[in-house]
């Protein structure tokens, strides 16, 4: 298993899995993770094995998993967990106990799991699970904030609901989505926190501009550059208030989501938080009109018009660029077709844009709806970047990148 840093291109997660019922989701994140093409390993503890057997975990990531039984035998060249600990890009243990947390946050190693964690240098990602009453035991939190204290440690948020014990309360592991979306941000960022501290406020999705209550203009925006702005800036520790039209999706854990429907509401909500913001991304596709008038009765067929009379809608973004003062970074987005760079470019300079994501809209596999963009990215001072198809949080990351806070 010999492996210096610089030899592999394949990214390397070490997945350790504690003993909750939680576990069972973690098979699912491991088919995941191979399916993404990372390359994966996984360590389970003894009570993790009273959940879920290591054939499954063996057969998911396509290698055998490494139990404590492996652990004391001496079949090894070199100790198993300085081979994995070396191994590892990113280190991530789903779920989380509060017995292996409560040993972490002593510095404690008395299994595979433990000893791996201390023999390495790697970022480690944590997704606690446990019964309501346990995760708000005062020892819990206090060994959570603890470990926390680590820059080593990034801490996911566990989610309410419905628990295996029949409670409904907080406690439940993020789920398997949530979890790899936070592990590519850190093989990505290498575990940096370059948004600590900040307060980053976003704008997602089309907004919806009623003519009555059944019929809108609208677009076909979902919502999902928004979200992975929400989901990279939230892993590089920032404070996220996600702004988000009609979605068909849940805001990641930790994040603040505010629902709206229209561009006044948009408007009202952007302005009411942007004097905290500190980064402000404007990615909503805002219809850019509206009916000129409302009936709160649904309109007969025979009385809809043939000529629908229209009204603009507030230019947001513009309104926030007259506000800003000089900490602000304001980031814009232009979804285009044709010839991208130049309207963007336009656009920057009269919304007085910190920068702007120059988006097609008319090629396969990017833009509306799909997972994947593509874009140029423009700033102030004219520099001028090209991000070729890549996932929407690959695309997020990228602008953190370009853009100097
Ligand atoms: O002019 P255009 O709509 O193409 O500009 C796109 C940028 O302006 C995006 O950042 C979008 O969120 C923002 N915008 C806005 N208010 C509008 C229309 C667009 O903030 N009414």
């Amino acid at each position: 298993m010999s492996h210096p840093e610089t030899e592999h291109g394949q990214k390397r997660v070490l997945i350790a899995v504690g003993g909750g019922i939680a576990a069972y989701k973690t098979c699912e994140l491991v088919s995941r993770l191979f399916q993404t093409g990372i390359e994966v390993r996984v360590i389970l503890t003894r009570s993790a094995q009273e959940f879920i057997t290591p054939l499954t975990l063996a057969t998911l990531s396509r290698h055998p998993a490494y139990t404590d039984d492996l652990f004391w035998q001496p079949v090894h060249s070199r100790p198993l967990h300085i081979e994995l600990g070396e191994w590892a890009d990113l280190l991530v243990i789903a779920p989380l106990t509060a017995n292996t947390l409560a040993k972490l946050a002593w510095g404690m190693a008395d299994n595979l799991l433990t000893n791996t964690v201390l023999a390495s240098t790697c970022p480690v990602l944590l997704a606690p699970a446990m019964n309501t009453d346990m995760w708000e035991q005062l020892t819990v939190q206090r060994n959570w904030q603890q470990l926390l204290l680590d820059s080593r440690y990034h801490g996911m948020s566990t989610a309410s609901g419905l628990l295996a014990c029949d409670r409904i309360g907080a406690g439940r592991m993020a789920e398997p989505p949530e979890i790899l979306a936070h592990i590519q941000s850190l093989l990505h960022t290498k575990g940096q926190r370059d948004l600590v501290g900040k307060q980053v406020l976003i704008s997602t999705g089309g907004t919806q501009e009623y003519l009555d209550p059944v019929r809108f203009i609208g677009n076909p925006a979902t919502g999902k550059m928004g979200l992975a702005l929400a989901q990279a800036a939230l892993h590089r520790g920032a404070n996220v208030t996600l702004v988000h039209g009609p979605a068909s999706w849940d805001a990641p854990l930790g994040v603040q989501a505010i629902p709206v429907i229209n561009a006044e509401e948009m408007q009202q909500v952007m302005v009411e938080y942007f004097p905290k913001a500190d980064v402000i991304v404007m990615s909503a596709a805002v219809a850019d009109v509206k009916p000129k008038n409302y009936s709160p009765d649904k309109l007969p067929k025979r009385s809809l018009p043939e000529n629908l009379p229209l009204e603009p809608v507030p230019d947001i973004v513009a309104q926030l660029g007259r506000l800003k003062q000089p900490h602000q970074c304001l980031i814009g987005f232009a979804a285009q077709t044709g010839n991208i760079v130049k309207p963007a470019w336009e656009k920057l300079q009269s919304k007085k844009l910190d920068a702007i994501v120059a988006n097609p809209i008319d090629q396969a596999n990017s833009g509306f709806g799909s997972d994947n963009n593509q874009a140029v990215f423009l700033d102030h001072q004219g520099r001028q970047a090209e991000v070729p198809p890549c996932s929407k949080l690959q695309m997020a990351h990228h602008l953190y990148d370009f853009v100097s806070f």
